[in-house]
């Protein structure tokens, strides 16, 4: 429920984008879902609820720092389907481009990997990737860094991707042991490989290093820039705060709103209202129908097809 406040209708949200200059707006998966891509915690069609045949505790793990490290396997079964694979972008998306054209946007704080906002035209200084993206990927043993399109393939091609730099030092220093896997490791291999005999990696795999895309995975820090722009920049400048398509479930994204000085009035739009953080204006339903309908009143053109064809 929407707290006691002297804005609480979609007129006033109008008026407050028009007099804004300094917009936050922060979003989630919920702005990508007309493009046909699943947001995490929608019940039947987001992510967690695919999850079922893995048979983890908690859906969640599949993004778990040390699940990762105890057993890769996890996270890079369901890799593929969550690899940035469009360059379509949402009406919401194109919004937040429009926020910028007109001077009003400060930032962008989305939660997203599928890097979308760039294609629609957000400038990259002004957008914070708080949960990282896969353009690079680093090793988790010997922390080399490389552009993340580059594993690309061998996520696709279901094999787990090991780190150039520890298969050259084990290269020079006389190679590893060719592959010999014990049974636990076929076992284990078999819950990831669709093709059990492809098998071109020459090293076992505790040798070389495992690459992990640079997306933030629960356990690990945000990227530095996160608190640096929200805390030096954006928290003594900000006049509008925008969440759109965002459970709020996961910190320290979801304490911005409540960190951010309270007189900032704060609309949330989304397909339902959260209960544990009071905005001051709820907009409630499909986000691209919303910031149409907030475009056509503050008469911006908004040339974007409502949801684009696939
Ligand atoms: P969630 O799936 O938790 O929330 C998406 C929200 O958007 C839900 O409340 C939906 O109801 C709403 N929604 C979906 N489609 C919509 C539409 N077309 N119009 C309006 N609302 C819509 O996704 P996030 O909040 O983004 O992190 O999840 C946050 C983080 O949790 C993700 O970044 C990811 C995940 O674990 C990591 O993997 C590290």
């Amino acid at each position: 429920r929407a707290k006691l406040s002297k804005y609480n209708s979609l007129e006033d949200a109008v008026d407050l984008i028009q007099q804004s200059k300094n917009i936050i707006l922060l979003t989630g998966a919920g702005i990508s879902t007309s493009l046909g891509i699943p947001d995490f915690r929608s019940k039947g069609t987001g992510l967690y609820s695919k999850l079922e045949h893995l048979g983890l505790n908690d859906p969640q793990e599949v993004f778990d720092i040390d699940v990762f490290r105890q057993d890769p396997t996890i996270f890079y079964s369901v890799a593929k389907d969550i690899l940035p694979s469009t360059d379509r972008y949402t009406p919401t998306h194109k919004f937040i481009a429009m926020l910028n054209e007109r001077g009003k946007l400060l930032t962008n704080y989305s939660q997203n990997i599928d890097n979308l906002e760039v294609k629609a035209g957000v400038p990259k200084d002004k957008l914070i990737q708080c949960h990282g993206s896969f353009g690079t990927a680093t090793c988790i043993q010997c922390g080399f860094k490389m552009e993340g399109e580059k594993i690309f393939p061998e996520i696709k091609a279901d094999k787990i991707p090991r780190c150039p730099r520890c298969i050259q030092t084990l290269r020079a220093a006389g190679g590893a042991p060719k592959r010999k896997r014990s049974a636990g490791l076929e076992k284990k291999r078999r819950r990831w490989s669709a093709d059990e005999s492809s098998d071109d990696s020459e090293y076992d795999m505790p040798t070389a290093g495992i690459m992990k895309p640079d997306i933030t995975f629960f356990g690990e820090a945000l990227p530095d820039e996160f608190s640096r722009r929200l805390t030096e920049n954006d928290r003594d400048k900000v006049d509008l705060v925008i969440v759109i398509g965002t459970s709020l479930k996961v910190t320290p994204v979801s304490e911005i709103v409540s960190w951010l000085p309270s007189h900032i009035p704060q609309i949330y739009i989304s397909r339902q209202a959260v209960s544990h953080i009071n905005f001051d204006i709820d907009l409630l339903g499909d986000c691209d129908v919303v910031v149409t309908e907030l475009c056509r009143r503050l008469s911006w053109p908004f040339k974007h097809e409502m949801v684009p064809k696939g």
